[in-house]
């Protein structure tokens, strides 16, 4: 394993909180794209691991949502996270398509770049930059368990991004 992918594995370890609390009850914005054009959306579905000797993330987008189309054409995606108090802000990012709304003006969220050129937050206490390394396409040929499927009812089934940690910023909680 490279020193530096060593380095933010372990300081990946570091982090106290459960992984499982932090997608389910906290949620996350997966964000892509760059200062001059971005979208933002919530997101409680993914995980994270140790893949090919990497430490990554995994997202799942629904090819409808206007995230996608920034997820598809950026090399870069990020992860950040949020104390409670934003909770609105995440119920807000997740209920709107930046489609037909300025997310960022409405909810006063303050993007800054990331070290790899991706979008964070300054609200987040959490910052993780991806670099896109795999995608697959659920496939419903694939489901072993047939009530899967009700999640699918307009058959937009998810993309699944696979994306290295490259960079890791514990933000001092604000
Ligand atoms: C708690 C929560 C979790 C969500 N998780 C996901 C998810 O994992 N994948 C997904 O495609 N959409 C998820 N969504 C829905 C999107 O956030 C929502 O459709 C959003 O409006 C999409 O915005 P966009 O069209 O600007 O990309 C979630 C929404 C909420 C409120």
């Amino acid at each position: 394993m490279a020193a530096k992918t060593s380095l933010i594995l372990n300081e990946l370890k570091k982090l106290e909180k459960s992984v499982f609390s932090m997608l389910d009850d906290e949620w996350m914005l997966v964000t892509a794209g760059n200062m001059q054009s971005f979208n933002t959306m919530t997101a409680s579905w993914g995980g994270f691991g140790v893949l090919w000797n990497k430490p990554v993330a995994f997202v799942f987008v629904r090819p409808t949502r206007h995230t996608y189309n920034f997820m598809e054409s950026a090399e870069v995606f990020t992860l950040t996270f949020f104390e409670e108090k934003y909770r609105k802000i995440l119920q807000f990012c997740g209920s709107r398509s930046g489609r037909d709304t300025d997310k960022i003006k409405a909810t006063g969220l303050i993007p800054a770049a990331s070290p790899s050129g991706g979008i964070i937050f300054d609200q987040a206490y959490l910052a993780l930059d991806c670099r896109k390394v795999y995608t697959s396409d659920i496939d419903p040929a694939h489901f072993l368990d047939s009530s899967i499927e009700k999640n699918y009812p307009k058959k937009d089934y998810h993309r699944m991004y696979i994306g290295e940690i490259t960079h890791f910023q514990m933000i001092t909680q604000k």
